[in-house]
């Protein structure tokens, strides 16, 4: 179905077939504008019909969101998937032990719910939303990792049966693969109290509380070979052990000029291989490609500075941003295994690049800030168009 459809639109033909063959509207060839006019963005395929043969089309969400027009217009148009951006972290839920807060999460369910959307869970476990509660207690004692393991498990098995049947594929842990190529596993607070083991302890804990979730090992920087590498290492570890594993999800914080596609299809390639999923988890392209080490190391030491809106590198960015949005969704069109696609955030209104590494203006997404879909949309939609 997927090389069927691709090949459509190579023709330019932009009819998407349902699995059970019933058309779907089509959408009128647009010729290639160029020169910076845009489509009329009524004429707009949305994204979930589009892509409906393909994948899910995910958007970050926050609740404050939904009573946005801007946000709940895009989101309602394209969307089929919501992943909350920020409120199933352990830091929002993990009120304390046996104690939580799902009510923002819940709120995502529902609106997801009311619109026949699905919804990802993002993240049962990650260092950077680890409330201490997790690992109170006198680490010297005896039994202390033992405590910590049981809190793991008690947070796991809670807050997977609580969306059981209502998120359909979990980040169960994100970001534990090291950026170090001299080691494996990345050296947070889990990893100093219960070793690598921990991994395979929340695996294990979610596919208890829920036989049929999808689980998932999220990461970024798959895209580069020796992140890949130690993440695969860590992968054919756990499955060697019998340790229940849907898919990877490939974050894909990427920008105007990194990474090039084969390195993308290398990443889906080693997860295929193995017989998993590939989700595409966190999707967005910073207009920014040369910011030195220190910018993220020790910002804003090091970081382009802000492009002017309108100006001559602006624009560029804004043409090369097209260029790798279509590169990248043909790749994921093209392959079986990508069975969702979210970006992260819905339009440039809202995203955490405004102010990461360092505050400046960022419009990384496919939609502007007042919702309409930017040269980068209509270069994934229509192969004809020229960005
Ligand atoms: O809500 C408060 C607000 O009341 C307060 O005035 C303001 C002042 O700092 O902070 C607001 O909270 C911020 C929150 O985003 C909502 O905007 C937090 O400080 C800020 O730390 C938080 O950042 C989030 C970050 O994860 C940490 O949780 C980003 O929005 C979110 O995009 C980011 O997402 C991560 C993924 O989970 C994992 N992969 C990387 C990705 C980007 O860092």
């Amino acid at each position: 179905m997927k090389e069927e459809i691709t090949r459509r639109r190579a023709l330019g033909v932009l009819l998407a077939t349902t699995a059970a063959g019933a058309s779907l509207p089509v959408y009128a060839r647009k010729p290639g504008t160029g020169g910076g006019t845009l489509p009329d963005p009524a004429t707009a395929p949305p994204l979930r019909t589009y892509f409906e043969s393909e994948f899910e089309v995910g958007m970050a969400v926050s609740p404050y969101q939904f009573s946005d027009s801007v946000i709940t217009s895009v989101v309602n148009k394209h969307a089929s998937s919501l992943v909350a951006e920020n409120d199933m972290k352990p830091h929002v839920i993990g009120v304390g032990p046996g104690t939580y807060n799902f009510g923002p999460g819940d709120e995502i369910v529902a609106y997801a719910e009311a619109r026949g959307m699905v919804v990802r869970g993002h993240t049962l476990l990650w260092h950077s939303s680890a409330p201490e509660w997790f690992f109170a207690g006198d680490a010297t004692s005896p039994g202390y990792a033992a405590t910590v393991e049981n809190r793991l498990i008690t947070y796991v098995t809670d807050v997977v049966r609580h969306f059981a049947g209502k998120v359909h594929a979990w980040d169960v842990v994100n970001e534990v693969i090291s950026d170090d190529s001299t080691q494996l596993y990345r050296s947070s607070r889990w990893y100093q109290v219960l070793g690598p083991s921990y991994i395979e302890t929340a695996l294990r804990a979610a596919r208890a509380a829920d036989a049929t979730v999808q689980l998932f090992i999220n990461d970024y920087s798959t895209e580069d070979p020796g992140k890949l590498s130690r993440l695969m290492s860590v992968v054919d570890d756990l499955r060697s052990r019998g340790v229940p594993l849907d898919g990877i999800g490939h974050q894909m914080h990427i920008n105007i000029s990194w990474p090039p596609v084969s390195n993308v299809a290398s990443a889906l390639s080693a997860v295929e291989a193995r017989g998993l999923i590939n989700h595409i988890t966190e999707l967005d392209v910073s207009l920014y490609d040369r910011d030195a080490g220190s910018c993220h190391s020790n910002p804003p030491l090091g970081c382009q500075s802000s492009m002017r809106v309108g100006s001559v590198q602006y624009k560029e960015a804004i043409r090369q941003q097209a260029l790798q949005y279509r590169a990248m969704y043909n790749l994921f069109a093209q392959r079986e295994s990508v069975t969702s696609v979210t970006t992260w955030g819905v339009c440039d209104k809202s995203t955490w690049l405004a102010t990461w590494p360092t505050q400046r203006t960022n419009h990384p997404l496919l939609f502007d800030a007042s919702g309409k879909p930017k040269s980068a949309f209509w270069a994934v939609v229509d192969p004809n168009f020229g960005p």
